[in-house]
This record gives C-alpha cells, structure tokens and sequence, in this order.
C-alpha cells in the first residue's frame, strides 16, 4: 500500500493545532495548544485575542508536530489546513501558514473544510468504518445530521435552526455562573442531579423533522431561574443541569436513530466537541442497540477541535485529487 503522510493545521477558533498522519488513519502525532484560558476570562472565544494568540503559537505547534512524528517537512506528501467555516482571522493565521509551508517545500495544499473533519476524526479510530454512515456532529457552532454517502460526498439530512448545541450548553452553564467552556461542567455536575426532575420543551421544527432548535430550551431555563429568583426559592443546580441536559441529548439521539432507520443505515458516528458528552455517549449507544444500529465515536481528543482529523480528511482529498489552488482563501461561513 502506498504510505501518504499530511501536516495538517488548524486554528478555526481558540485551538492551536497540527499534525501529522499516515493514510488518514494512522496519526503518528497530534499536537493541540488550547487558548481556553485565555478566553474563560471573557466568558467565550474573543476572535482578536484568538488570532493574535495563534501567531504567536502556530511555529512551534507545527514544529512540535513534525518532530513528534521524527519527520522533516520534505518527507511530507501534502499540506493540509482548515480553510472554513471558522473565525476569519483566525483561519487566515493557520491558512497562511500552510500556504507558505506548501510553497517552500513544493507539496500539494489542502482546504479543509472543518466539519468535513470532525467526521474524519471516526476514521483515525474505527479503521474498519467505511461509508455509507450517518453523522451526528455537535460542536459550538454546529449541529448538523449528515448522510456520508461517500468519504467526501455529503447529504445534510437535519441542522440547527438557530443556536448550535455546544453554544446552548455555554450559554446555559454562563446563566448558571459555571464558566467557560459550559459542555464539559454542565456534564460533570449533571453526574450528582437528577435528570427528570424539571420537565423541558422538546422543540419541534416543522419545516424538517430532522432540524434541531435550542433557543427554546435556553429560554425556557433562563426563565426556571428567573422565576425562581422571583419567589426567592433555591435552584439545586445539578437537577437544573442533568434536565436540561437530558432534553439536549433526547432530540439528538431521537433524530439520529430515526434518520439512520428512514436512510437504511447501520452506523451513526458521532462528532465535535459535544460528542464527548458522557449522557449523549452513553444514550445514543443503548438506544442505538435496542434498534441494531452500531453507535461510533471518537475518544475525547478527537472529539473536540485537532488537526488530526484535518489531516484525515485531507487524505480522502489527496485520494480523489482534490489539490487546493494557490490562491485558496480563507472561507468563514463556508457551507457543507
Ligand atoms: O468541536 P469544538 O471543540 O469546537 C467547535 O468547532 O465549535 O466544540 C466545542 C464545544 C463547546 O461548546 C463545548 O462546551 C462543547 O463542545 N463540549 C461539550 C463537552 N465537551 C465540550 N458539550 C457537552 N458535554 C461535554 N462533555
Ligand atoms: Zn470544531
């Protein structure tokens, strides 16, 4: 078999990321500076402070990447980058840099679409998946319910029509003054409450059975909390959290199966940052087995924002002679 190694990078948002993989699947390092820190002052992603921070960065992440790997630039056989969706500065820092790598050492540049790599990041874990699958991707700023009908054909079957999934949890966890990001403490205290003690809204939308809508459900527990700070009564928290929760993960997981069982699929795989959410994990996988249907996900470095699902996806490009033009650009609102 023909050995195809990429450097990938990726800096859409506050991740600075690269690394190195063999045939899409093999990863041999996955270096990811995180800038979490830095805008957990602020309560979410300062897109200035997130550019600025991944210029300062991305040299020695890239380098970091290669020699984890113990290889040079010259034994690459491609440059990959996410070219979208993403915050535009920050795209244009990781952009600019594999445009200027790809040119020096004469090596194939690859855009990347983002989302493209989420689902690439099932690839690098379950060598054996192959399309046809269903994916569930859940991040900050996606939701999207995609048929894979080939490594790089998509069919959008069901998205978000207002706020993604990961921002609901972010914009529930900051109401409940629990930081930033929320996903991951909203996951952790929900572990001590009960998740049926406060009922929520499932929103329905009409259009497409399979779209989603989360400003109900954020509405709907700003308005628990204000309410009770109106009879001055006390919240338990982690009730507030495990129920909304639950709500979030019950359409998820309702949509996913039912998509899987209308497109006769037998694999839903799960992606982004809100795949590494233990509830929608472990939900998705014992109502998947009740119906048959084999539930993938990534482990939790893979789940959130790395370069190493860039790189995976870049394979499939470099497979189907997908070579980026020079002058490739940065693309922020980038469709799938
Ligand atoms: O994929 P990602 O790193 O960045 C985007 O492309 O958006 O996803 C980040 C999102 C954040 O909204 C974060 O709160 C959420 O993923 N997240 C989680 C968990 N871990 C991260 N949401 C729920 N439960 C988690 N355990
Ligand atoms: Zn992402």
């Amino acid at each position: 078999m023909q050995r195809i190694d990429i450097l990938a990078i990726e800096s859409s948002c506050d991740e600075t990321a690269a690394a190195v993989v063999r045939n899409g699947r093999e990863v041999l390092s996955n270096i990811i500076y995180s800038q979490i820190d830095l805008h957990s002052l602020y309560g979410g992603v300062v897109p200035e402070i997130a550019s600025r921070n991944h210029i300062q960065t991305i040299d020695r992440v890239v380098g970091a990447a290669l020699k984890e790997a113990k290889a040079s630039l010259s034994d690459m056989d491609g440059v990959a980058v996410t070219a979208g969706p993403g915050l535009v500065g920050a795209l244009l820092v990781g952009l600019s840099f594999a445009k200027g790598l790809a040119f020096a050492a004469g090596k194939p540049l690859y855009g990347i679409h983002h989302i493209k790599g989420h689902v690439a990041a099932n690839y690098i874990e379950h060598p054996d998946l192959k399309p046809p699958f269903l994916c569930l991707i859940v991040s900050g700023g996606h939701t999207n319910l995609v048929l894979a009908k080939d490594y790089m054909d998509f069919q959008i079957i069901g998205k978000t029509v207002d706020d993604a999934a990961g921002e609901a949890f972010d914009k529930v966890a900051r109401s409940m003054g629990l930081g930033y990001p929320g996903g991951p403490l909203i996951d952790k205290i929900s572990r001590e409450g009960n998740e049926r003690a406060i009922s929520f809204p499932k929103a329905k939308v009409h259009a497409n059975p399979y779209d989603f809508s989360f400003s109900g459900l954020k509405s709907a527990v700003l308005n628990y909390q204000n309410i009770a700070a109106m009879k001055k009564e006390a919240i338990f928290l982690p009730d507030l959290a495990a129920s909304f929760q639950r709500a979030v993960v019950e359409v998820l997981t309702e949509h996913a199966l039912k998509a899987a069982e209308e497109y006769a699929v037998d694999t839903v795989a799960l992606a982004g940052g809100v795949a590494a959410n233990s509830c929608l994990r472990r939900t998705l996988k014992e109502e998947g087995k009740k119906k048959g249907i084999r539930i993938l996900y990534p482990s939790l470095r893979y789940c959130t924002d790395n370069a190493a699902m860039i790189a995976s996806a870049a394979y499939f490009e470099c497979l189907a002679g997908n070579v980026s033009r020079p002058d490739l650009n940065a693309s922020p609102g980038w469709s799938l």
